[in-house]
């Protein structure tokens, strides 16, 4: 099972690794040794999805030679690519025996039963609520291979319809699961061992779930509920849009002690123009606003965003905006991308694209621009105690490592013990891309 992509791809390959389980299939952890390999790919910018193609290629190979050897080989093409290009995956590489899309892999075993007859299968329905409700549940032993930290999709699809992105159109229109169905697989997680639930979704602040009583329910109340969850000592949520951060959710992030003070909040771009043809439905205005209410409700709070530049039509003044609004927020960490055009997106089809070498210019300007207030950011961390969650070994022998509140990567010297438990960690040091310190307390949560 191979998954690129974003998170929510990484929760879908663990769930159709749960669901092959069932059908007697066992994780290999080299190729050489797979009898079925999935690719679980993304399609959000050009590079990713051709990525696929020569990743497609090599397993091409690949399965010539078991074949020839008499083994079985089969490849799966599943996620975004599948969607967005279906049949078109299987005339691109002959060798692939089965597409299927993000909301139809529940019916994976019965898909590779069809395959194995000698169909060319390609499913690319949106059966969205049937893939929830018979997926299987993940067993004790898997929960706890995955660690301490674990993604819930509550919410997956997106009606905004940005002019730059396939999502709408690989992910299908916004649905929301049931707050019920949302608890009952937290409760597991949680009796597995799992200590943070990372509530997840393509516009995850757009949840709107029925809970028992069949009232609409928004994303805060799924946190109210998951806080009385004794075991779990923190919460979390990946992707939210501006115009989706409500007054409630922001006033969650004040009164929730196991809410983390940290938001992934992209905006794309500062410029008012540039939103608007990007149909982002807000303004630089609304961000800040945004911002500037959660740092009222919870003044830590670290802010995190997505960037494109070279949007078409975008203008040096444009850019210049998105720097300036940069510098107005801070932000604690960054993610930038250069804008490419995506095949049935509104933005591939406009005149007025940006010359690549602008671009890259644009890209390395953003990220020398991100740089400061990131190293600022951690740099500031020294000397400060922060609740570190311990998620894993460290690189080096008796390390550990785990997140801050605020994201960052800590290492510590100490007991593999501690993995799964929050301690209160001093930070000594800042790296580029971690923090290290040491536990001053033995105040065990969970
Ligand atoms: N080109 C470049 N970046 C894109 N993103 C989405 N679509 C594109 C595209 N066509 C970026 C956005 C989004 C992130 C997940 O990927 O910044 O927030
Ligand atoms: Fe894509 Fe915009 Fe929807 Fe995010 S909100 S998934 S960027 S269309």
């Amino acid at each position: 099972m191979r998954s690129y992509g974003c998170q929510m791809n990484v929760y879908d390959a663990a769930r159709m690794t749960d669901l092959l389980a069932q059908e007697g299939y066992a994780a290999a952890s080299r190729e050489e040794d797979a009898e079925l390999v999935v690719l679980n790919t993304c399609h959000i910018r050009e590079k990713a999805a051709e990525k696929i193609y020569s990743e497609l290629g090599r397993l091409a190979e690949l399965k010539k030679e078991r074949r020839a050897e008499g083994r079985n080989f089969e490849i799966v093409v599943a996620g975004c690519v599948a969607q967005a290009e279906g049949e078109l995956v299987m005339r691109r590489q002959r060798a692939v025996d089965l597409v299927v899309g993000p909301q139809s892999y529940h019916r994976l075993p019965a898909l590779l039963k069809e395959a194995r007859e000698g169909a060319r299968v390609v499913d690319t329905d949106f059966a969205v609520l049937e893939k929830f409700q018979t997926l299987p549940a993940p067993t004790r032993p898997q929960i706890a291979a995955r660690g301490v930290s674990a993604f819930v999709t509550v919410q997956e699809g997106c009606d905004k319809f940005c002019s730059f992105c396939v999502v709408p159109y690989t992910r299908g229109a916004e649905i929301s699961r049931k707050v019920e169905d949302v608890l009952k697989e937290a409760r597991r997680l949680v009796d597995g061992g799992v200590r943070e639930i990372v509530l997840i979704g393509q516009n995850v602040n757009a949840y709107r779930g029925e809970d028992e009583a069949g009232r609409a329910t928004p994303l805060e109340g799924l946190f109210e509920r998951l806080s009385e969850f004794k075991e779990l000592t923190r919460l979390r949520y990946t992707t939210s849009h501006p115009v989706d951060m409500t007054q409630g959710l922001i006033d969650a992030h004040g009164s929730l002690e196991k809410l983390a003070p940290f938001v992934h909040l992209p905006v794309q771009s500062g410029s008012d123009r540039v939103l608007k043809e990007m149909n982002r439905r807000h303004d630089a205005r609304l961000y800040l606003d945004a911002i500037e209410k959660l740092r009222r409700a919870r003044p830590d709070i670290a802010i995190s965003s997505d960037f494109i530049v070279g949007f078409p039509g975008e203008t040096e003044a444009d850019f210049e905006a998105t720097l300036a609004l940069i510098d107005a927020v801070g932000f604690a960490s960054s993610f930038f991308f250069k804008y490419s055009p995506r095949p049935g997106t509104p933005g591939a089809e406009r005149s007025d694209q940006i010359d690549e070498v602008i671009k890259r210019e644009r890209l390395a300007r953003l990220e020398a621009r991100v740089e400061a207030p990131r190293r600022d950011f951690n740099a500031g961390m020294v000397g400060r105690t922060v609740e570190v969650l311990f998620e894993k070994r460290g690189r080096h022998v008796g390390q550990i490592a785990g997140k801050s509140p605020y994201m960052q990567a800590v290492h510590v010297e100490g007991d593999e013990r501690e993995i799964g438990r929050l301690r209160s960690v001093r930070i000594v040091a800042a790296g580029s891309n971690s923090l290290s310190g040491e536990i001053v307390e033995a105040r065990e949560f969970a």
